[in-house]
């Protein structure tokens, strides 16, 4: 990574931290509550889907602080997820963001509500801290959201993804598990700020086809960071699919073919995005470090 990418991530990652974390201590909700939530959201994370949409915004020549509502929600219910994905029902892990998972700290009962008042609120944050969006506008980013992350988006992958552990599956399957589970939310992520930034109609639908790449992208580099990553690194345990029996990419393709296939859909989204008129580099820089982060 360079150093202007990584300054840059860093300095994001700062401003979205400090509008989480003051969004959260402004509740009047019960204190376990309020801890446990605080918890998984400040314990860090990337902040990769809040910092595309922001330079998805920035992309299109539009002021990014427009995006910090949808973004923050964006970012909790991607939080609440991991939460709940973590648990002993679920994927059954102990290490996330470098820390003892949420139910390990405080318990399933409040892991589980935790999750839940994150998912809920999230809608309350996009909704109340996006003064300068037209109404129109916040309607249409709270359903296209609430779809992303629900029974025909991130809910309705990780059924599927529960469903499969120890079947033979398909790549075209495995993919559609992909699309849903981790895509979708990566996709919101660029659409929205594509609304946000004003994109006409073919830079739409290009960001479109440019972040279905990138979600897939994404979660194959997951899978093969459960394979060859470093725990200290990843922040969760290496191993989490091989011990769940996952169908993930390494497993059908071999880690060489996930790899390939990696690097097919990284260099897919650079050819659509080269053919966009955009104002700036960083959605190509970000997509250079999906394909080798190590994080
Ligand atoms: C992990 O997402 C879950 C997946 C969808 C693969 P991230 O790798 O973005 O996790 P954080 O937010 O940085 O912890
Ligand atoms: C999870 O995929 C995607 C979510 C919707 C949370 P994984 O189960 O592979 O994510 P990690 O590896 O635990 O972060
Ligand atoms: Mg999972
Ligand atoms: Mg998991
Ligand atoms: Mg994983």
């Amino acid at each position: 990574m360079t150093d202007n990418l990584m300054a840059f991530l860093n300095e994001k990652k700062l401003t979205i931290d400090t509008q989480l974390t003051k969004a959260i201590e402004k509740l009047h909700a019960p204190d376990e509550l309020k801890e446990a939530m605080n918890y998984s959201i400040s314990a860090g994370g990337k902040r990769l889907r809040p910092i595309l949409l922001l330079s998805t915004i920035e992309a299109l020549g539009e002021e990014e602080s427009l995006g910090m509502g949808t973004a923050i929600a964006l970012e909790m219910i991607h939080t609440y997820s991991l939460i709940h994905d973590d648990l002993p029902a679920m994927d059954n892990d102990d290490l996330r963001r470098g820390r003892p998972t949420n139910h390990k700290v405080f318990g399933e009962a409040a892991a589980i509500l935790a999750g839940d008042a994150l998912l809920t609120y999230a809608f309350e944050c996009l909704v109340s801290n996006s003064e300068k969006l037209s109404d129109t506008l916040k309607l249409k980013l709270t359903r296209k959201l609430a779809h992303a992350a629900g029974p025909e988006g991130m809910v309705g992958g990780q059924q599927e993804d529960l469903s499969a552990e120890g079947r033979e599956l398909s790549i075209d399957q495995l993919k559609h598990i992909h699309d849903l589970k981790t895509g979708r939310l990566l996709t919101f992520a660029i659409e929205s700020g594509a609304l946000i930034g004003g994109a006409n109609d073919e830079q739409l639908k290009g960001l479109r086809r440019f972040s279905k790449h990138l979600g897939l992208a994404f979660q194959i580099r997951d899978d093969i960071l459960d394979i060859e990553g470093n725990e200290e690194d990843i922040g969760k345990p290496v191993g989490s699919d091989e011990a769940n029996n996952k169908s993930t990419y390494p497993k059908l393709l071999s880690l060489q073919g996930a790899k390939d296939t990696l690097h097919d859909h990284i260099d897919q989204a650079l050819v659509v995005l080269e053919s966009l008129d955009l104002k700036s580099s960083r959605l190509e820089q970000l997509t250079h470090y999906i394909l080798d982060r190590k994080q």
